[in-house]
């Protein structure tokens, strides 16, 4: 099994969005997702419990509610009952929450808009992510499409010493609309933007944690 901790100190950058996504997404590649939603808001979990449960196009998934506290017991039971990929989803403004699920994790994924508080409020999530001695990289999100924000922003993290995967995610209405649906974006729009660049995603974490 592996875990990916998303981490964001910066409220609203994308964790939960991005981190439903990957689990919805690892699904539909035969690979057995699990979440663990550490946020006490709970918003991965609510749009989990949305879902229906025999719905063979978008199920409902291994979602559960956990304080720091019981994660290495929910990692525990994760692997036990055969999860492949286990992400735990963080709060914002969470330092002691966002270091155990670093510490716990194969690698820790940050989400980043393009955008200037944005970009300050990263070094902290770094700085968390750094102090694990876990592997960690940047997702760009919610960039503007046809536009160099993302770039412009890379060449800033990248400046800072932080790494940033190649991918990115643009600002795409499907985003909201498959979320308010309980669905993901591969499921509300298969051929759509957003689907292709989640698919994208998920092939470049799963070729950094070797996932097979
Ligand atoms: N790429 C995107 N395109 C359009 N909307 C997006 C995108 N990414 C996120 N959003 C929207 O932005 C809002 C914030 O996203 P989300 O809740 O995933 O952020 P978060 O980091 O989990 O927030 P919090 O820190 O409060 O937990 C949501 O309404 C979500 O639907
Ligand atoms: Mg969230």
């Amino acid at each position: 099994m592996k875990t990916l901790a998303i981490l964001a100190q910066k409220g609203g950058s994308g964790k939960s969005t991005i981190a439903v996504h990957l689990a919805a997404y690892a699904r539909t590649q035969n690979i057995h997702p699990a979440l663990i939603d550490l946020d006490p808001q709970g918003s991965a979990y609510d749009w989990n419990q949305g879902r229906a449960e025999n719905d063979p196009n978008s199920p409902k998934l291994d979602f559960v509610r956990a304080r720091e506290s019981d994660l290495p017991r929910e990692k525990k039971k994760a692997e036990d009952n055969g999860v492949q990929l286990l992400i735990i989803d963080t709060a914002p403004h969470s330092n002691r929450d966002a270091a155990q699920a670093a510490k716990l994790a194969d690698f820790v994924l940050m989400p980043c808009r393009p955008a200037r508080f944005d970009l300050k409020a990263l070094i902290s999530t770094a700085d968390i992510a750094r102090l694990s001695n876990t592997a960690a990289a940047v997702v760009i999100n919610h960039a503007q499409p046809n536009s160099n924000k993302a770039d412009e922003a890379k060449a800033v993290i990248q400046g800072q010493g932080i790494n940033v995967l190649p991918p990115v995610l643009h600002r795409r209405a499907a985003f909201e609309s498959a979320l308010t649906g309980c669905r993901a974006v591969h499921e509300y729009e298969p051929d759509g933007k957003a689907a292709q660049e989640i698919a994208e995603l998920f092939a470049c974490i799963k070729q950094g944690l070797k996932l097979s």
